[in-house]
């Protein structure tokens, strides 16, 4: 099996971290993530594009916590298959998919995705929304935005609207305005390291907690964002406590109005978010955020929280 280089930074962290399997972790990090797909049901009924791939040898098995979602048991390259550029189908990591299923949008409703690109989970909503309601789709970056912006039109939809804006500056012009609002940020990314190696070996602590600021004020900009009562979903796919606990406790600290919700998904293995990390402890509410990791599944790690706003202002 190849070797993977991991900083001392990583290894520090790694070992500070109280229920993590160190070993299994560096194992599922050699290793490729099992591939997984989600059936685009804006372009076909599920039944049809399921057996259409079966018909060409795709092995598939439903994955529990997601609608739409499947394992592809064998061996075969989706991403190469017509099917794939017709928008019928979108790869798509079975983790990734867990964030909008906890969000859980409603045909209908005005969603924020505030950091989008490339389109995973905005599609996902959309799809979701059945094409009623409006998805607002905001990227800062211009190159990555092309990506999402082909993304939504390979899959057919005519809901959403992208923007290109620094998430931070959202509330100037749509305070208290959407029903539900996904942060999920960018990060350090430790939970997708079997796709990049370099996230292992450049990973630092410094460079952690400079990215949990931008994370801080991205969540609090998404929840300035959301109307009395609804709900955001903030979620990373790391394993820093610092761009996960630390930021969840300094967003209830800024906004008292903020509850943190319990998560229930079928047949997701789902550890509770961490009280203390390095003599820090955190608020106990913060136990309701969820930390899932990338041995567990041979897929992803992420890290998901719920927040709902309570009564006015924020
Ligand atoms: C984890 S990725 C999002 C993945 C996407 N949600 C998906 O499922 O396909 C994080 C994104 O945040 C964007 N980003 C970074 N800083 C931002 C900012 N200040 N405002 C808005 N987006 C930002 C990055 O360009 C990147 O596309």
């Amino acid at each position: 099996m190849s070797t993977i280089r991991i900083s001392e930074d990583l290894k520090n962290l790694l070992y500070s971290l109280p229920e993590i399997d160190v070993e299994s972790l560096l194992e599922s990090y050699r290793k490729p993530m099992r591939q997984s797909i989600r059936v685009n049901t804006l372009k076909a009924k599920e039944e049809d594009i399921v057996s259409m791939l079966r018909e060409k040898g795709v092995e598939l098995e439903k994955i529990p916590w997601t609608r739409y979602g499947y394992w592809v048991v064998n061996n075969v390259n989706v991403a190469s298959m017509l099917e794939h550029v017709l928008g019928l189908v979108y790869i798509q990591g079975a983790i990734s998919m867990a964030p909008v299923e906890v969000l859980s949008p409603k045909p209908g409703e005005l969603v924020l995705d505030l950091c989008a690109a490339p389109g995973s989970k905005t599609t996902q909503i959309a799809q979701i929304l059945q094409g009623e309601g409006v998805i607002v789709a905001n990227d800062v970056n211009a190159k990555r935005i092309r990506a999402l912006s082909s993304n939504v039109q390979r899959c057919g939809i005519i809901n959403c609207i992208i923007t290109q804006a620094d998430g931070r500056k959202f509330p100037l012009w749509a305070k208290s305005f959407f029903d539900k609002v996904l942060v999920d940020a960018p990060c350090t990314s430790l939970g997708i390291v079997s796709k990049d190696w370099g996230a292992a070996k450049n990973w630092s602590f410094r460079a952690s907690e400079r990215l949990s600021k931008l994370q801080l004020s991205l969540a609090i900009s998404g929840f300035d964002c959301l109307k009395a009562s609804g709900t955001m979903v903030y979620a990373t796919c790391t394993l820093s406590p610092q761009e996960n606990e630390w930021v969840i406790e300094h967003l209830i600290m800024s906004r008292p109005n903020a509850r943190l919700e319990s998560i229930k998904l079928e047949g997701l293995k789902m550890n509770k978010g961490l009280l203390e990390w390095q003599h820090k402890k955190f608020n106990p509410e913060v136990e309701r955020c969820v930390r899932v990791y990338p041995y567990e599944h041979e897929a992803e790690g992420f890290f998901i929280v719920k927040i709902t706003k309570e009564g006015e202002g924020s």
